[in-house]
């Protein structure tokens, strides 16, 4: 039995997350959205924010995921509630997985800025490490540059500075990629970093704890489906966007590697992609 992993994000972010899955468990199918019809999400209302994670979450689940992993965090700060109720099946969320390995007290999150004003990190980090002191600071410019396709631009690196600045005069020794698009952005926030500060991408404690979530729901342990063929990139993983997919392909190929095949879709519409 191979159970089909569903993960939603509002553009290329989530493929980061999307990566992270592939890699530890490449025998499951999984199922991409990017509604990249209304990127950026991380500068609407929270209750846009809830009412297009109760619109996402549905598409979802009328395609028969059997779990869905949250590659957004800002919907997964201002709707979590909202996706599991609609959701039908397990939702894993990467703000509790990450929060639950963090080792530091002094910690700062890169955000969305509706993400970064919910305290959402804050409250699930000190959830788990009371001690902890957590910054939180709303990046604005990161996802419209990124999803604009061109990381060598000057803004982003004059962006970078200024969003680390009072992360550094703190003294955080440990800064959350708080949004799904910013483990992009690693090389360029590392050469800004003294080299002691370690960057977290909350998909490596998130993509951990979906192995037990499916062995859970009854599928075999990956150590176990050795002798079963790996399924191709094509099999394994169906991409859907809600805006272009031309320009969604064009732009996820150099994240992944080769130009995946992407499907345009509805969300009003119930038909079946895979
Ligand atoms: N990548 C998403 C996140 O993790 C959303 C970014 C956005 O659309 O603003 O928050």
């Amino acid at each position: 039995m191979s159970l089909l992993v569903g993960l939603f994000d509002s553009g290329l972010g989530g493929l980061t997350v999307l990566r992270q899955v592939q890699a530890l468990y490449p025998h499951t199918p999984c199922l991409y959205l990017g509604d990249t019809a209304r990127v950026p999400y991380g500068q609407r209302s929270t209750q846009e924010i809830r009412a297009i994670a109760a619109e996402v979450v549905h598409w979802l689940r009328q395609q028969g995921v059997d779990v869905l992993l949250m590659a957004c965090n800002t919907s997964n700060a201002l709707a979590l509630d909202v996706a599991v109720a609609e959701a039908g099946v397990p939702v894993l969320g990467l703000i509790d997985s990450v929060a639950a390995a963090i080792d530091s007290d002094r910690v700062g999150i890169l955000a969305t800025p509706a993400t970064a004003a919910s305290g959402a990190y804050r409250r699930a980090i000190h959830a788990c490490r009371p001690s902890a002191q957590v910054r939180e600071v709303g990046c604005p410019d990161f996802v419209p540059l990124i999803e604009a396709g061109n990381l060598e631009v000057p803004e982003l690196r004059e962006a970078a500075s200024g969003y680390l600045a009072p992360l550094l005069e703190d003294g955080v020794d440990t800064i959350v990629l708080g949004c799904t698009h910013y483990p992009l952005l690693r090389p360029l926030l590392s050469s800004l970093l003294p080299p002691d500060v370690q960057l977290v991408d909350p998909a490596v404690a998130t993509g951990h704890r979906l192995g037990p979530l499916l062995a859970s729901l009854g599928e075999s342990p990956e150590a176990e489906r050795a002798a079963e063929p790996v399924l191709s990139i094509p099999e394994r993983t169906t991409y859907c966007v809600t805006g272009s997919a031309e320009a969604f392909a064009t732009a996820a190929a150099t994240w992944l590697g080769q130009r995946p095949t992407v499907h345009g879709v509805n969300l009003q519409s119930p038909a079946r992609i895979r």
